[in-house]
């Protein structure tokens, strides 16, 4: 059986001191967490000093982007190495704002995946469809060519520990969520293709995770679809009290 992972992705926000603050709060707050998976990603520059808060503790820590390159002149990113170096063990991989804002392509996800799985990370590779695509009812269709094209070249025993994040565009930081239903429509299309590319064995270890817009309130009915292995939070990460609450329900349905 999958446990839940709950991941929080900070985003750009949080300077190193309102980071301190947030993790200390979030380690309070979660004291009595066994089997839920909890992951917070800060900006790159509360990497370190949120890993060293949390050495002991388990809530792992991850990084929201890397470079393919292990150096060199690439001004602005960041290598694995430099990401474990700071203490972090997870990377976020293909988020929509990548992709929206700065160029991200599947070709790009799939350079960063392997990379990341070659030094040793985590990865979570985010998948998901606009508002346009989701009426033109091609849903199915582009998550089948984001995830094989994120996915080219990755054996089977990699797969195993890749988390993959459903996050409809549409969903994302606007406060609409997709229904428990629709999402787990798309969960379990997700799950029968990596039946369908690697073996049941495979599809059913992967965690899946539904982000857009997840919060206390609707988090419960998310988690208690048979696909949905967890989260991927947003806004409702960026506090204490919500972040907890949101693993607290996990923790309850595991
Ligand atoms: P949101 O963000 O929870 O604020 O919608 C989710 C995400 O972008 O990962």
């Amino acid at each position: 059986m999958r446990n839940k992972v709950i991941a929080g992705n900070w985003k750009m926000h949080k300077t190193n001191s309102e980071a301190l603050q947030l993790v200390k709060a979030l380690k309070v707050k979660t004291a009595g967490i066994k089997k839920t998976g909890m992951i917070v990603c800060p900006p790159a520059t509360a990497i370190s000093v949120v890993s060293d808060i949390l050495s002991a503790s388990p809530i792992a820590v991850g990084a929201q982007n890397l470079y393919w390159e292990k150096h060199g002149a690439f001004t602005g990113e960041l290598s694995a190495e430099m990401i474990l170096s700071a203490g972090a063990t997870y990377v976020i991989i293909g988020h929509s704002e990548r992709r929206q804002y700065f160029g991200e392509t599947d070709d790009t996800v799939n350079r960063r995946l392997h990379r990341a799985l070659e030094s040793g990370l985590k990865p979570i590779v985010c998948v998901g469809e606009r508002l346009d695509e989701r009426e033109g009812n091609i849903t199915e269709k582009v998550i089948e060519t984001q995830i094989s094209g994120a996915l080219k070249g990755i054996s089977g025993a990699q797969m195993k520990g890749i988390i993959i994040a459903y996050e409809p565009v549409w969903a994302i930081g606007t406060g609409k969520t997709a229904s428990p239903e629709q999402a787990q429509e798309v969960h379990a299309f997700i799950r029968k293709w990596l039946r369908e590319q690697y073996d049941l064995g495979t599809s059913e270890a992967v965690i899946i995770q539904y982000g857009g817009s997840v919060k206390p309130g609707n988090a419960e009915s998310l988690l208690k679809q048979p696909d949905i292995d967890g989260a991927l939070v947003g806004g409702a990460c960026l506090e204490a009290d919500s972040f907890a609450g949101i693993i607290k329900i996990a923790e309850a349905i595991n």
